[in-house]
């Protein structure tokens, strides 16, 4: 399986992805800036928030409370469709998944 990246400039990054896997944890692997995942996803730092593609917001399971409160305290920018990308299991139905880049903390 795939998951999409979307660069602040717009440049498209295809991903391979591995089922049961985090969101986060496939675009630390590949080292995308911006993703610095200082929790190890223990939802604790907010340095792995994205932008779920609009298309996808409801094909995906909605944000826990516990995930949604990090976003609120912590993440910068913060929009409707923001997640934290460790709390993003990937299944087989999220082939193709499409995240956008968000600014996180330095
Ligand atoms: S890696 Fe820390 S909250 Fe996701």
């Amino acid at each position: 399986m795939k998951i999409i990246l979307i660069e602040k400039d717009g440049t498209e990054r295809e991903l391979e992805a591995v089922e049961g896997w985090t969101a986060m944890e496939i675009l630390r692997d590949y080292g995308v800036g911006g993703i610095k995942a200082e929790c190890g996803g223990a939802l604790a730092c907010a340095t792995c928030h994205v932008y779920v593609d609009p298309a996808w917001v409801d094909r995906i399971p909605a944000p826990r409370e516990e995930e949604r409160e990090m976003v609120e305290d912590h993440a910068m920018d913060v929009r409707d469709n923001s997640r934290l990308s460790c709390q993003i299991v990937l299944t087989e139905e999220m082939d193709g998944l499409r995240l956008h880049m968000a600014t996180n903390p330095e």
